[in-house]
């Protein structure tokens, strides 16, 4: 549907007789602002030439971050470059002149089709079901080596195999230097590296026999063992991985180098949740800050992005709320320092496994119940608990 805002009854009835049924004169910015909130797939909203400028414009940059797929069409008396191009830069897709019915229609059209394809691409409002079918995807990036990135994702995957929450696939997208192996001193036979020569013919089956299974039940898929090796494996292939592994697990968690390549994008798109993480210090904030404007500027939906911070309680003199204010963003889970996390991945354990309340754990899986989990999906009986451990396609 499209929704209509025009307060001159004449003028409300020609947009809705250019638009046709499929369209509803609302009474107000208000109302406007309500329908949005309940109809969570509505494509494209018109506001009328008797809509104050500014509040179109407030509007539109408002939706560019909360609902980048909306398409806002505004319809004018005059129009001038100068509110073409203020228009445009608040985010408003389309201005049309009030008498144009017909371009109108396009171009209420062509936003509905805009909508749709970006929708599907990206855009999954916060409660309902996931962008394709298939597992939840978590990714965990930091623009930066070191900032905790291996040590999140392998004990993500590791608590929630533990806790039985289904069947879990941690892949590991640092194919030039990924330690996911080490880290859970894994002996793999097989890396990613061995989906290269299967090419075209690589399925479902296929890659779980590649798959690494570590003791607390999650199935690894680990980078190569030789960093040449990673150029062998294209974005293509990374992207085909991803959606099998998603087609076969509950649960896919994706650790990642230190940098926004394709393949990280490719992950970031099929994501659920990507954990952002962040340090105390100023290179890992800038690196996050450009991470972020990068991810807007790309039109990346926002809430799928949580900001943790690792080893929060640093005194480095960076104060939270600086951070927050910097990043025009809120931190929703810090993890603290402790000697027990470099000792956990020295003897190739999780700690949420070894020490289960060890405060890193517990701030990992209070992230994980909060952010991770599908609403809904934290009661699982306890004899249904192996069973979710093996993935999809070996369960009766
Ligand atoms: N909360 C923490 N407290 C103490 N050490 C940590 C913490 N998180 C990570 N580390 C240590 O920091 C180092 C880098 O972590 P790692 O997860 O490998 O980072 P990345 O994958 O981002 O390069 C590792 O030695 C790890 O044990
Ligand atoms: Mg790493």
């Amino acid at each position: 549907m499209t929704a209509i805002v025009e307060f001159d009854p004449i003028g409300a009835e020609s947009i809705k007789g250019a638009l046709g049924p499929d369209s509803a004169v609302l009474p107000g910015l208000d109302a406007l602002y309500s329908h949005l909130d309940v109809n969570v797939f509505e494509d494209c909203v018109v506001l009328g030439p008797s809509v104050d400028q500014q509040d179109v414009f407030a509007l539109a940059e408002d939706m560019r971050l909360r609902r980048p797929s909306l398409g806002v069409v505004m319809v004018r008396r005059r129009i001038d470059t100068a509110i073409l191009s203020d228009a445009l830069r608040a985010g408003v897709r389309e201005v049309v002149q009030e008498r144009d019915l017909a371009g109108l229609a396009t171009a209420v059209r062509r936003q509905r089709e805009i909508a749709a394809r970006l929708r599907e691409q990206v855009e999954r409002p916060e409660g309902s079901e996931p962008v394709t079918k298939g597992g939840r995807v978590i990714t965990v990036f930091s623009a930066k080596g070191g900032c905790g990135k291996t040590t999140l994702a392998t004990n993500v995957a590791a608590a929630l195999a533990d806790a039985g929450k289904g069947s879990v696939a941690l892949l590991d997208l640092d194919l030039s230097f990924g330690d996911v192996a080490i880290a859970l001193q894994l002996f793999p036979s097989h890396t990613i590296a061995d989906a290269v020569p299967i090419g075209e013919d690589l399925d479902g089956p296929a890659l779980l026999s590649l798959l690494t299974s570590h003791r607390s039940g999650l199935q690894a898929l680990v980078a190569p063992m030789e960093p040449s090796l990673a150029d062998s494996i294209d974005n293509a292939l990374v992207v085909r991985v991803i959606d099998l592994l998603k087609d076969e697990f509950d649960y896919v968690i994706i650790d990642t180098p230190p940098a926004l390549d394709d393949n990280v994008l490719a992950a970031f798109d099929r994501s659920d949740v990507v954990a952002l993480l962040a340090t105390l210090d100023i290179p890992a904030l800038k690196n996050l800050k450009l991470t972020l404007e990068t991810l807007e500027l790309i039109g990346f939906p926002r809430d799928r992005l949580k900001i943790v911070l690792n080893r929060s309680d640093s005194k480095v003199g960076l104060a939270l709320s600086e951070v927050e204010k910097t990043l025009k963003t809120a931190i929703v889970a810090q993890i603290p320092s402790s000697r027990d996390v470099p000792a956990s991945t020295n003897r190739g354990v999780a700690i949420v496994s070894d020490e289960p309340r060890n405060p890193v754990s517990l701030a990992i899986r209070k992230f994980i119940d909060e952010y991770v989990v599908a609403a809904g999906d934290d009661a699982i009986p306890a004899q249904m608990r192996t069973d979710r451990r093996t993935p999809r396609r070996w369960r009766r």
